[in-house]
């Protein structure tokens, strides 16, 4: 891997888990004898997500989705949901852990997917909010940090399946598109 991929790094991993102490400490408290759903939603989410319940100090069980909707950097604004392994969701209270919120479109399309299967509640936790290019109006309830349009990689987030291992969120340098 070209060690220049990144062009600047964004958060540590030490970052970052400061962070998930800071969220595990606010979910801990909110989620108190409710017996939670962690949902993980792949394939971004999965190293934040391991950070981040080690954090919950409460009875929790956790579930893994697939969610695809990009193809290399664009959204393409459709979302395809896939339970990893099918869960009972009825009367349940849903945490969806998220790599990044982006034009919202996946964020919007989970919600309303657990809401249907008849979750009790359906709140969203993002590692990262890039406000800017939200589409829908959807705001997480819990998250990491706030950036700015740029192209993140690594800590799970990729381009074109690359970068993902990344111990580090960092914009990733543009001369590394692939055209
Ligand atoms: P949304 O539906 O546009 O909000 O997109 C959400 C998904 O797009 C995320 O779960 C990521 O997989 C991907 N994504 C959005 N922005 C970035 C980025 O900067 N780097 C890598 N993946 C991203």
């Amino acid at each position: 891997m070209n060690m220049d991929v990144a062009e600047k790094i964004l958060f540590t991993e030490d970052d970052i888990k400061t962070m998930c102490k800071k969220l595990g400490r606010q979910l801990t408290a909110d989620y108190q004898d409710k017996n939670p759903i962690f949902v993980c939603t792949l394939k971004g989410g999965f190293m934040f997500f391991a950070d981040l319940v080690k954090e919950v100090k409460c009875n929790l069980s956790v579930e893994y989705i697939k969610a695809s909707s990009y193809i290399g950097a664009e959204t393409s604004g459709n979302v395809d949901i896939k339970e990893i392994v099918e869960f009972p969701v009825q009367g349940k209270d849903i945490v969806l852990v998220e790599d990044i919120v982006d034009t919202g479109l996946t964020a919007q399309k989970l919600i309303s997917y657990f809401l249907k299967k008849g979750a009790n509640s359906v709140e969203m936790v993002a590692m990262l909010d890039k406000k800017e290019r939200r589409r829908v109006s959807i705001v997480p309830k819990y998250i990491g940090f706030s950036i700015p349009d740029y192209f993140v990689i690594g800590y799970g987030l990729d381009y074109n399946e690359k970068y993902r291992n990344l111990p580090f969120i960092g914009i990733m340098n543009l001369k590394y598109i692939e055209n």
